[in-house]
């Protein structure tokens, strides 16, 4: 695993992102967004809305981005500010070599230095990867949707997943 590493994305960084999901969006099932979403979108992430708010990437040796993480408002109402919601997607050419494991733990632990209390994943069916990666990080499902998006003329289900980030280790945490 020595051949990534994690790092604060910054605004260099941005189109490598917005490749990543535009070839997910365009291609799977993974996100319900049926369409790119512009730079905007991705800027509004590297700077935040909330002190809870990440933006990190896995990077090659050559800091060629492989993949990225974030966490984001989970629903916008104030009471819920302390739940971040957070999003994992890698360039295909890394995936199941345990990049997501070294990335979203360290998403996970600058969230809880950041004070975020809990953290909120959503998951469309059927994604063991992503299944999987959830459970090995200490998430729990809490419940599946059925039926909540239609994308590629099917109906697709969707499982929403919980960590607990309160008294978390915090050694792998991405600051700066
Ligand atoms: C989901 C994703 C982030 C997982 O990251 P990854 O680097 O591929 O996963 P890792 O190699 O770190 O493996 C994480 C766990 O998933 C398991 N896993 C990996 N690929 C798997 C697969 N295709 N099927 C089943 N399990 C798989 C691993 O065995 C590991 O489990 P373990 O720790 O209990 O042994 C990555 O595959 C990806 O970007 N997928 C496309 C985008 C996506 O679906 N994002 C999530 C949206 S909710």
């Amino acid at each position: 695993m020595s051949e990534y590493s994690t790092r604060s994305a910054t605004e260099r960084d941005l189109p490598s992102i917005a490749a990543i999901y535009n070839h997910a969006v365009e291609h799977t099932l993974a996100t319900f967004d049926l369409d790119p979403p512009d730079s905007e979108y991705w800027r509004a992430r590297l700077d935040g809305e909330h002190p809870g708010d990440h933006l990190l990437v896995a990077v090659d040796t050559d800091d060629r981005v492989v993949g990225y993480a974030y966490s984001w408002s989970f629903r916008p109402r104030p009471a819920y500010d302390l739940t971040r919601e957070t999003s994992v997607y890698l360039d295909g050419s890394v995936r199941g070599r345990g990049v997501g494991r070294m990335l979203y733990p360290a998403l996970l632990q600058t969230m809880a230095v950041s004070g975020v209390h809990t953290a909120i994943a959503a998951v469309s069916l059927p994604n063991p990867a992503s299944e999987r990666l959830h459970i090995a990080c200490g998430f729990t499902k809490v419940g599946e949707f059925r039926q909540v998006g239609y994308k590629f003329d099917q109906w697709i289900d969707m499982a929403f997943y919980q960590r607990m980030l309160v008294n978390m280790p915090t050694g792998d945490a991405v600051l700066g």
